[in-house]
Formats: C-alpha cells, sequence, structure tokens
C-alpha cells in the first residue's frame, strides 16, 4: 500500500513512524524541510509547502497513492481533502468544511452552542472595539481573546497570563482586528476558564469515535508557565491513560463532548472522518471545551503513537469504512514524557542555522524516542530554522522514570543556541497542577 504524509514535522515523524509499523506500506512524504526522520522512512519525498494543494494532488497521483494523511491544519482549510476526494484518493483527514471547527472559531462556538453540547464558555464576536469593550468589562476583564483564523498555536491572549485589566485587553482586540490576524478583521473574546487542561486524541469515521490516552500540552515558553504560547513545549501522559488530576469520569465526559461534535458536524452536512483533537479546561465547574483541532495534537500524537498498539493502517482503513465500531485502541500502558528542543530566541526571535548536534545512537541506547521537526541538514549537519527543532519522548511504567529517560536522551542533544523547558514532566511541576485543582475543586 502507497501512504503519503503530508507535513514534515515531529507529528508527522510520529505518523511517519506509526505507519511504517504495520506491514506492506510504501511511504512517501510531501514536506517543506527535509526532515531527517522522515528522508530515511519514506522511498521519496517531494520538498514542498504542505499548503501547495496543486502540487500535492499531482504528487499523490503520480505516485498512486492509496492513503493519505495529514498533518497539519492549513492544507485542510485549503480544502486539500475535497481535491484528493475529487481525485479519488482516499484520505483520512476531513474536509475543508468539517476542519472548520478549527480554522474558524466563531464557528464552533455557535456549533457548539446550536447543539447544546456540554462545556460552553459565554462568547462573543466583535468587529467594533467598542462592543467589544463593553463585553470585556461586562466579564470584568477576565477573558480569553482570539484571532477567528488560524494563527499556528500563538494568537490567543488570555488574562492574567498575557494582560492585565480591559484597557490591555482593548489593545490587543484592536490589534487583532486592524491587522486582520486570523485572517479577517473581527475578534472572538470568551470567557477565561480556570483550570487545568488536557488533550483528548481521538479518531473519527464519521459517527463512530476511538480515543487515546489523555495528555497534557505545555503551551507556555518558560518553565513554570511563563512567557507567550507556543505550539507547544513539551507534554506528558500517564500509564492509565488519565492525567494525575484527571479521573476516569473527566476522560468519559470529554470524549463525549468529542461525540457529540462529530454527530453535530454529521448533522450539519460535513461527517468527519481523520483525528479529532480536544483541548479542554477541566474547572470547579467541569470540563470546558477550549478548542477543537482537526488533526493530531504537536506534540500530544508524540506521546501516545509510539504507544500503539493496534495497527495504525488497519484504523485508517476503518476510519474510512466507516468501521471503527468494531475497533479498539490498543495502547501500552505506559507513562511518557515529550520535550521539544527549540531554537534559543524561539517565541521572540529564533537563532536560525545553528547546528545541533544530536547523538542519535547514544539516543536511541537510552530507551527514548527521537522526533525530527523543523530542521535542515546539510552533509549530515543539522541546524535550526525558526520553528521547533525535534523532540524526544522518554518512555516507562512510572512518569519519573519517563521523565528521567528522556532528560537522559537529551542530554546527547547538545547545540550552543537550544533551548528546552527541563519542568515538563517533573515531579514539582505535576504536583503543583494536581494541588491547583484541589484548591480548585476546594473552593467549589
Ligand atoms: P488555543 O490556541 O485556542 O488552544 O489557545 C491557546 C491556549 O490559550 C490554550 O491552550 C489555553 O491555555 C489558553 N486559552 C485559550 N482559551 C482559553 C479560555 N477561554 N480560558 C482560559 N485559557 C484559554
Ligand atoms: N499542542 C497544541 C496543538 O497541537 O494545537
Amino acid at each position: 500500500m502507497n501512504v503519503l504524509v503530508i507535513g514534515g514535522g515531529a507529528r508527522e515523524h510520529a505518523i511517519c513512524d506509526a505507519v511504517s509499523r504495520s506491514e506492506n506500506v510504501t511511504l512517501f512524504s510531501v514536506m517543506k524541510n527535509l526532515n531527517p526522520g522522515i528522508e530515511r522512512m519514506a522511498v521519496d519525498y517531494l520538498l514542498e509547502k504542505e499548503t501547495n494543494v496543486d502540487r500535492v494532488v499531482e504528487y499523490a497521483k503520480k505516485n498512486n497513492i492509496d492513503l493519505l494523511l495529514v498533518g497539519p491544519e492549513a492544507p485542510l482549510e485549503l480544502g486539500l481533502v475535497d481535491e484528493l476526494t475529487k481525485n479519488n484518493i482516499n484520505t483520512c483527514a476531513p474536509t475543508r468544511d468539517a476542519a472548520r471547527i478549527e480554522t474558524d472559531k466563531e464557528w464552533m462556538r455557535n456549533l457548539v452552542r446550536k447543539y447544546k453540547i456540554p462545556g460552553q464558555l459565554t462568547y462573543g464576536t466583535f468587529s467594533d472595539v467598542e462592543k467589544a469593550k463593553r463585553f470585556i468589562e461586562e466579564l470584568n476583564a477576565e477573558v480569553a481573546i482570539k484571532p477567528i483564523g488560524l494563527t499556528g498555536g500563538k494568537g490567543v491572549r488570555v488574562a492574567g497570563d498575557h494582560f492585565n485589566g480591559t484597557d490591555e485587553a482593548i489593545s490587543y482586540v484592536k490589534e487583532v482586528i486592524e491587522n486582520k490576524i486570523g485572517g479577517v478583521a473581527k475578534v472572538l473574546i470568551e470567557e477565561k476558564a480556570i483550570g487545568e487542561e488536557f488533550t483528548l486524541q481521538a479518531l473519527s469515521d464519521g459517527s463512530t469515535i476511538v480515543t487515546f490516552p489523555a495528555v497534557q500540552d505545555h503551551k507556555r515558553l518558560l518553565p513554570g508557565d511563563r512567557g507567550p504560547n507556543t505550539g507547544g513545549m513539551g507534554s506528558y501522559s500517564c500509564a492509565d491513560g488519565l492525567l494525575p488530576f484527571l479521573s476516569q469520569d473527566d476522560y468519559n465526559e470529554g470524549a463525549s463532548i468529542l461525540k457529540k461534535i462529530v454527530d453535530a458536524l454529521n448533522k450539519e452536512g460535513c461527517r468527519y472522518v481523520g483525528p479529532i483533537y480536544g483541548q479542554f479546561m477541566l474547572t470547579s465547574k467541569g470540563i470546558k471545551i477550549i478548542e477543537i483541532n482537526a488533526r493530531f495534537g504537536d506534540p500530544e500524537n508524540m506521546n501516545v503513537l509510539p504507544l500503539l498498539q493496534t495497527d495504525f493502517i488497519e484504523l485508517c482503513t476503518s476510519m474510512l469504512d466507516e468501521t471503527l465500531s468494531n475497533k479498539k485502541i490498543q495502547v501500552q500502558e505506559r507513562s511518557t514524557v515529550c520535550k521539544y528542543v527549540v531554537p534559543e530566541g524561539y517565541g521572540f526571535k529564533s537563532m536560525v542555522g545553528e547546528k545541533i548536534h544530536v547523538g542519535e545512537e547514544f539516543v536511541k541506547d537510552t530507551g527514548a524516542e527521537l522526533f525530527f521537526a523543523s530542521v535542515n541538514k546539510k552533509n549530515n549537519d543539522i541546524f535550526t530554522t525558526s520553528s521547533r527543532s525535534l523532540a524526544v519522548v522518554g518512555i516507562a511504567d512510572e512518569i519519573g522514570d519517563a521523565e528521567k529517560i528522556c532528560e537522559e536522551a537529551l542530554s546527547h542533544v547538545k547545540g550552543d543556541h537550544i533551548f528546552i523547558r527541563h519542568d515538563i514532566g517533573t515531579e514539582d511541576l505535576i504536583q503543583k497542577r494536581v494541588n491547583h485543582m484541589i484548591e480548585l475543586r476546594g473552593s467549589r
């Protein structure tokens, strides 16, 4: 079977890795940068922007692709899946309309309200700064401010984290509207949800979903959850599939919300096929929806795909045949800690073109997994770009051991200008999250 994976990041490296564990697969790739990990696995690749729909379709046709998987969201918004479908190429990813669940944050909130799906937040969208101001004042400036469209996970600002008070909120509202950040002169303002975040990834065949273990991502750049939001600096998951602050009931509630969203999409005439991602906040008032993504999470898929025991290609085929109800995702019951290596200055002004030395054999000896992200390779040397460079995933029964393995592996990744959030997955940080939830629940 010829399988084409779109995207050249660490998430896509992990997808390629999962695909390659199936038998009789010939792997192809379209990527913007030459990902050294994918390069090794693929029989052929095209170096091209993932958003160049015409080139991707042409490449898929030329290589008689039987199954196509899409890592990032941007090509979905451009209708890549619709074009592939017209050309009879099976794709495990949502159409442009179904992907609006991620690409249009206003549409997502409206859908969730229309179908009375649990986990809603008070929200409003505004093109008028004065009206936005009144709404912010009504919510005592305890808000999250979001561009409507895609911003690579970097456009959201939250009260207390990135700004304080109405004046600072308004200044960002103006910036979003005036500069059309996220594509339109409009802003989404939501009630700030207070609690602990978790990610639930699932596969959908349009009517059934099957879920992966829960994961906690770390969006903030700096240790102690400070600094700007990034694409994600690292993440962890636990052997029982839950998180230290997340009960089975909470998990089930998240899964039920995802299922209701897939059902709502069906009713709207956009059957959802592919991976779906729920970002939730566990609050003292239950679970709230923060965002829904039309793809796997990055880094979160690196916590779950390496543990997958069910054949990944079989799962993909079931997504296409609408036979997921007969399937269950089997994963190893192990804990994982994933940490990204990013260029120094990432989040502000990345140091580009800096050499990173990766002792791959030594990393392998620790038992950790290594996934390359956005790097350039020249003469067997690896250099930073402006984006995240590579991710290392420690895997063990206990989370503490997974974190130690991850750090041991990271000691074999060297560079004068790299940055890592070493606090991810440490006992101290996890305990802080547990205490936070106990505190919030106590004050209910
Ligand atoms: P998003 O790109 O929508 O995932 O937002 C980035 C991050 O901002 C999320 O992971 C949350 O940490 C935070 N965030 C977004 N919306 C809210 C909200 N309504 N309340 C609190 N935090 C939020
Ligand atoms: N880790 C956040 C995302 O994939 O959107």
